[in-house]
């Protein structure tokens, strides 16, 4: 297959391109690089000996979007661009609204007028908003996100419904990630944010390297094993792969599925910080804090529609996840500039 990945060059978005190359599957990347490098493209080539089509421009950009489409033939598309910090949602709402929103109306129409009607879309977990009980299955009642980040997934989610009520050709599929962390094994892809980091493991990388003092946990009066906050951590490279099998799943049907992207295993911040100082020998120094506002006390999936549907399955532990994260931050101490 040729797939066209929308902000392929992100991180979870380079770790598919990965696995799509390694599967034999042609890949085009589009990106504005807005919060990437070119540079992680290129050792995506580098690590799969395979070269990657790149074009620089953005999705909300129609033009751009029709030459590309112009120029390829892609049996299907996998959406990752996106803005994605909750709490700059927060500050700059109509941002994230115009390029969550119009970026993914833009690709589907410019898709649609190609005959391209096979689309993987990267939703979260977010959309489940404030969960009543966990695990959390797909076909929960979501009742409202927390934040305007949330709330583009959920719209994108309800738009690519409807797309696919009013056509039956459209095949899309809404993955649910989790708690994507990790890195490619090879510490030459990973996370790399732009500034303080917002997420739990970058942030302990950076303490870990010691570009950050000490870790603040938010909270440990939640009603948890612990008391601190419990998620579900997948690492990037098992995410990665359900990208793939999303793809062969897309070919073989129409309609629109929600799965989620998870392992279905709950670990608190403190299992966190303990498995990162045990596997990497590192002592990641940390205090006790306040709440942050927003957050829930326990969020994991339960993993069985991904399994039934996709045939795919979480396979990495967290000692790999924190051991792969770490690689990543150690060989590349300033991301992916020199
Ligand atoms: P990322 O920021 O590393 O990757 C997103 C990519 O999209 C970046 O390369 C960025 O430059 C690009 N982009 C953004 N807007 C664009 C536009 N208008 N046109 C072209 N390119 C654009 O983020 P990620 O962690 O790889 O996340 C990928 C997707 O998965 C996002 O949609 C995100 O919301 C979603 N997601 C991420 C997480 C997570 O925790 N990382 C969890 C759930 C869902
Ligand atoms: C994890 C746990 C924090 C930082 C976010 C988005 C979600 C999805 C994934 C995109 C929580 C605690 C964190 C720190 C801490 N992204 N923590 N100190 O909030 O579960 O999910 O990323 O779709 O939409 O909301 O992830 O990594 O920020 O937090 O104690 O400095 O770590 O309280 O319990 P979260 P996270």
């Amino acid at each position: 297959m040729h797939i066209l990945t929308t902000g392929g060059a992100g991180f979870i978005g380079s770790h598919t391109c990965v696995a799509l190359l390694e599967a034999g599957h042609s890949v085009t990347v589009v990106d504005n690089f807005v919060n990437s490098q070119k540079e992680a493209v290129r050792r995506v080539e580098e690590l799969t000996g395979k070269s990657i089509k790149l074009y620089e421009a953005d999705c909300c950009d129609r033009d751009a979007m029709e030459k590309i489409f112009d120029e390829n033939h892609f049996d299907a598309v996998i959406h990752f661009a996106g803005l994605k910090a909750v709490g700059e949602s927060v500050q700059q709402p109509l941002r994230y609204y115009r390029n969550n929103i119009d970026s993914a109306l833009t690709v589907c129409e410019v898709m649609g007028r190609h005959g391209c009607k096979r689309i993987v879309f990267s939703s979260s977990a977010t959309v489940y908003g404030v969960p009543d009980e966990v695990p959390l299955r797909e076909d929960m009642f979501c009742k409202g996100c927390t934040n305007p980040y949330g709330w583009t997934k959920y719209m994108i989610e309800k738009i690519l419904m409807g797309l696919c009520d009013s056509d039956p050709e459209w095949s899309v599929v809404l993955l649910r990630y989790f708690n994507p962390i990790g890195a490619h094994e090879s510490g030459r892809i990973g996370e790399n944010p732009n500034g303080i980091p917002n997420n739990l493991m970058p942030f302990i990388t950076k303490v870990a390297v010691g570009q950050l003092d000490h870790l603040n946990v938010f909270g440990n009066d939640y009603d948890t094993p612990d008391g601190t906050g419990v998620r579900d951590y997948i690492h990037v490279v098992d995410l990665a792969r359900g990208h793939v099998h999303a793809c062969d799943y897309a070919m073989t049907r129409t309609g629109c599925d929600i799965i989620n992207l998870g392992t279905g295993v709950g670990y608190s911040v403190l299992d966190i910080v303990n498995t990162f100082e045990k596997v990497n020998g590192i002592k990641v120094p940390y205090v006790i804090g306040p709440r942050r506002a927003g957050d829930v006390a326990a969020c994991y999936a339960d993993p069985k529609k991904a399994a039934e549907v996709l045939h795919w399955k979480a396979e990495k532990s967290l000692e790999d996840m924190c051991r792969d994260s770490w690689r990543w931050q150690k060989n590349n101490p300033n991301g992916y500039s020199a």
